[in-house]
């Protein structure tokens, strides 16, 4: 049980962590990666502050736990120009690589991260406030993403190996790269999503610039001599610093050819329009989410509120894929409030080191007072926050609030919160969260809780065309990573997936011949002389 105690005390004294948690503070990050060299920044630098305050004894003083470089849009450029010379118009020696040999730098890569674990793990913790179980589930999930990439890679070049003769003509097909991509991941996966971009785009054969996330930068240090030594000079770039000074004038050269960020869409657009070519401009975007639960009559409520909760505050409910309204049924509304509200009481909250925590610090910069403006607004318009202990807070830590009943006056019934309040709409009939679906701005999953497979299915035909996910009593989530990951309306741009994630940062490219005598002892002495990369049906085991 979260006792006022607990939430006041959650913040240790330095002395009270344990010693391989607590890395020495600060990391003064001067090193970024521009054309294959690692090279010293002088100039400004961003303070980075950990969510995690420690208790000094004079009071809390949010832990500072490091600097980054701040660039200007010439060093963003400097970046721009070597990804474009790695590239070379597609003639650089990347896009040109065996993609056996491509594949060959990318375990080299993964190799040395690997021996990164424990570091990026504890500055998941630091500069994010990510529970420990949950940041090393990150790191691995994204070892085992590049590795189920390559495994996909295999399979699509496989079946690029072969020649097509259609109508006469003989054609092999496969896909080609696009050019230089810049990839910017978000602050709540920032190591796994970014890389669910990074990895497929440039093992494809682009060349990349890549922005950490504003929070969430000090975790990939550990990675730039890993990057400099598995690839080809140029093939990735690191930028820092503030996205107007310099993701503008990136986008303004019009030298950018896929823009991949996960983030706001309200940023996604200001970027996009920043290009002066915005048809030669390939998105990959995941944006934000306002994923509903809809709990019908008929749901049973234990294992109903257990994916609730998870699907609600997993990381706070810092995701984009956590449910962040949930219509009930009139008729079971106050049993499920009731087991809602203990299950939350159960919730440790804690340091992200703790064991079995499972509430921690929010990282970004006056994140408690922004879910304080949302539980004041749903007050003024009939809410009650329904929980004990909802929406007390300490510095940078929030208990979860429990918001019922919400209404569409207020905001959080429209928009999305990232954070731990769960707003609670009772509804009498269906139509009344179908509605909400429906005229919502976002579009990514919904899910659905009952237990009559005709209810059910009455939901899923209307609903599988206002999202791209129907969770059947399941919380809704991102993974496997195979399975398709994209969303309608404000939430996504293109579909990520393993394979998905290496068609979007390709395009379809053949070569094709009339079937002559002349043009087969061609295409023949090409193929047994391997003569070329692209036109070849060399076989990868
Ligand atoms: O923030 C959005 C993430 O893609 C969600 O992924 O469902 O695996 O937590 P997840």
């Amino acid at each position: 049980m979260a006792s006022t105690d607990k939430i006041s005390s959650i913040f240790p004294e330095r002395g009270g962590i344990p010693a391989e948690y607590l890395p020495s503070f600060p990391i003064i990050q001067k090193e970024y990666l521009v054309n294959g060299e690692i090279r010293a920044w002088n100039g400004e630098m961003q303070e980075v502050l950990s969510p995690i305050c420690l208790n000094t004894g004079a009071g809390l003083e949010q832990q500072v736990i490091g600097r980054y470089p701040l660039f200007t849009g010439k060093e963003a450029l400097e970046a721009l120009d070597a990804a474009v010379a790695a590239y070379d118009s597609g003639r650089g020696r990347w896009p040109t690589l065996p993609v056996e040999e491509r594949i060959r730098c990318l375990e080299k890569f993964t190799f040395m991260m690997k021996e990164e674990r424990n570091e990026i793990v504890n500055l998941l913790m630091w500069e994010i406030g990510k529970t420990h179980a949950d940041s090393a589930k990150e790191f691995d999930r994204t070892i085992e993403y590049i590795s189920f990439t390559i495994d996909a890679l295999k399979e699509l070049d496989r079946a690029g190996s072969r020649f097509e003769i259609k109508d006469g003509i003989i054609g092999q097909i496969r896909r080609a790269p696009l050019g230089v991509v810049l990839c910017m991941g978000p602050f709540n996966y920032p190591l796994n999503e970014t890389f669910t971009t990074l990895i497929p785009a440039l093992l494809m054969g682009n060349t990349v610039i890549f922005k950490p996330p504003k929070i969430g930068v000090l975790l990939h240090r550990p990675l730039l001599r890993a990057f400099r030594d598995a690839f080809p000079a140029g093939v990735v770039n690191t930028i820092y610093g503030d996205g107007a000074k310099v993701v503008g004038p990136l986008m303004e050269s019009g030298k950018i050819d896929v823009l991949a960020f996960i983030g706001s869409s309200r940023v996604a657009d200001i970027i996009k329009k920043q290009h002066p070519k915005p048809h030669r401009l390939r998105s990959v975007l995941g944006l934000e989410a306002k994923n509903a639960g809809i709990v019908l009559r008929d749901a049973d409520i234990d294992p109903t509120v257990k994916e609730c909760v998870t699907g609600a505050l997993s990381f706070n409910g810092q995701r984009c894929t956590a449910l962040k309204i949930i219509f009930v049924h009139k008729d079971i509304v106050v049993e499920f409030l009731k087991k809602l509200n203990q299950r939350i009481a159960s919730l440790a909250p804690g340091m992200p080191w703790d064991e079995g925590v499972g509430l921690t610090p929010l990282p970004e910069p006056d994140k408690t007072e922004h879910m304080k403006r949302y539980i004041e607004d749903a007050k003024e318009q009939g809410a009650m926050v329904v929980n004990e202990k909802g929406g007390a807070i300490n510095r940078t830590f929030m208990f979860p609030a429990v918001l019922y009943p919400v209404n569409n006056r207020m905001k959080i019934y429209h928009e999305e919160q990232f954070g731990p309040v769960i707003p609670v709409v009772p509804y009498d009939r269906i139509e009344e969260p179908l509605d909400y679906v429906v005229n919502s701005n976002y579009g990514q999953q919904v899910a659905v809780f009952g237990n009559d497979p005709d209810a059910i299915a009455r939901l899923i035909d209307p609903l599988v065309n206002q999202v791209c996910r129907v969770n059947i009593n399941s919380q809704c989530q991102r993974g496997p990573d195979t399975f398709p990951f994209t969303g309608r309306k404000d939430s996504a741009e293109g579909t990520l997936s393993v394979t998905d994630a290496l068609r979007v940062f390709t395009i379809r490219t053949l070569v094709a011949a009339k079937e002559t005598d002349q043009n087969k002892r061609i295409i023949t002495e090409i193929i047994r002389e391997k003569k070329s990369n692209f036109l070849s049906t060399d076989f990868i085991f």
